[in-house]
Parts: structure tokens; sequence; C-alpha cells
């Protein structure tokens, strides 16, 4: 069955934030400091699409949604469109099946049409496979961010499209 990624609507952040909670919930009390995700509500995501601070991507298989991926519109220090790519998650009975892949190629070729120079995003250094997953699709490691107590915890990756 082939996968459809389309973008979420608001009535649809419900929907989104279950495969959030459930994608990163082996993550809750194991990674350090807490991922921000688990702040997220159904309303703080209708209301971050309404206010297009942040699309949210869906991926349907038939009529299934299994996965989603988040964009955040910005520009970087020379005024051009760079996007932020987080909150990446498919089902757990879902995954190793390209749909990851697939919902990251789909968000890029959107930012591709509209113009975006570069993506960006940011892995938990504690976590090296998503750091290779990332490398695969194409992305580089740019460097790291560190906060008191956790030196060098996120490794900040990008990818320029032009
Ligand atoms: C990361 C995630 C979105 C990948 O989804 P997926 O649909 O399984 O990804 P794909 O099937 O497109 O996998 C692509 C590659 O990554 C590898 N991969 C994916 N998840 C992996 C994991 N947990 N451990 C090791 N390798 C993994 C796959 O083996 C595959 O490589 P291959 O094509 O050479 O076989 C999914 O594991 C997930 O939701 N994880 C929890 C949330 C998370 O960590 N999000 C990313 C935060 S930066």
């Amino acid at each position: 069955m082939d996968v459809v990624i389309r973008m979420a609507r608001p009535r649809e952040a419900a929907i989104v934030h279950r495969i959030l909670m459930e994608a990163y919930a082996p993550y809750r009390g194991k990674v350090v400091p807490p991922l921000k995700v688990f702040d997220s509500t159904p309303t703080s995501i209708a209301l971050d699409i309404r206010s297009r601070r942040h699309g949210h991507a869906l991926a349907w298989l038939g009529g299934t949604p299994v996965g989603t991926v988040r964009c955040t519109p910005g520009r970087n220090g020379e005024g051009q469109r760079r996007w932020t790519l987080s909150r990446l998650a498919v089902l757990p009975e879902y995954r190793g099946e390209g749909i990851g892949a697939a919902l990251m190629r789909w968000m890029e070729e959107r930012a591709r049409q509209m113009g975006v120079v570069e993506l960006r995003g940011q892995v938990r250094t504690a976590l090296p496979f998503l750091v290779r997953f990332y490398q695969c699709l194409g992305y580089q490691v740019l460097g790291f961010q560190s906060k008191p107590g956790y030196p060098r915890y996120l490794t900040i990756i990008g990818k320029r499209l032009r």
C-alpha cells in the first residue's frame, strides 16, 4: 500500500499528538534533558498549525495515520528561507518500511518548491543512530549545542538545497 503524505489540518492536531506520544514514549524518563515534545498537547499543536508557526505533515497508509514530521519556517543570517525540521515520528509497528525517510523527503521537496535554501535539524547526541539516519538522507553535522550540565547534548544537522 502506498504512503500518502499531506499537511495536517488544525482539526487533525490530536492525531499528530497521539503519534508523537506513542513514538517518543521510550525516551520518556531516559533521555536527558527531557524532550520538549512531551510538553505539547493537541491544543498547542492546533494553535501552532493555525498560526503557521509550525506545520505538521501526516503520513497515511490507507486510512491510517502512521507518521508525522514538523517544519518551522525561518530565515538564515542572509535573510534567505531556512526551515527547521523536527518531531519526526513513525508509529512503532510501521517502522523500518521507509516511512520516516519518505516524510523527510516529502518535506524537503516542499521546501525546494517554496524557495527554501537550507534545512536544519537537531538530534540528541545520545541517539547516534538518528544522526546516521539523517546522514543517509544527505544531512551533515554542523556542530553541537550545550547547556549547563549537558555538554554537546544536541547535534545540529543541516542540508543545503541550493
Ligand atoms: C526515527 C524514525 C522516525 C524512523 O522511522 P522509520 O519509518 O522506521 O524510518 P525508515 O524506515 O525510513 O528508516 C530509514 C533508515 O533508518 C534506520 N532506522 C530507523 N529507525 C531506527 C532505529 N530506531 N534504530 C536503528 N536504525 C533505525 C532504518 O534501518 C533505515 O535504514 P535502511 O534504509 O538502511 O534500512 C522512528 O524510528 C521513530 O519514530 N523513532 C522515535 C522518534 C524519534 O526518534 N524521532 C527522531 C527524532 S530526531
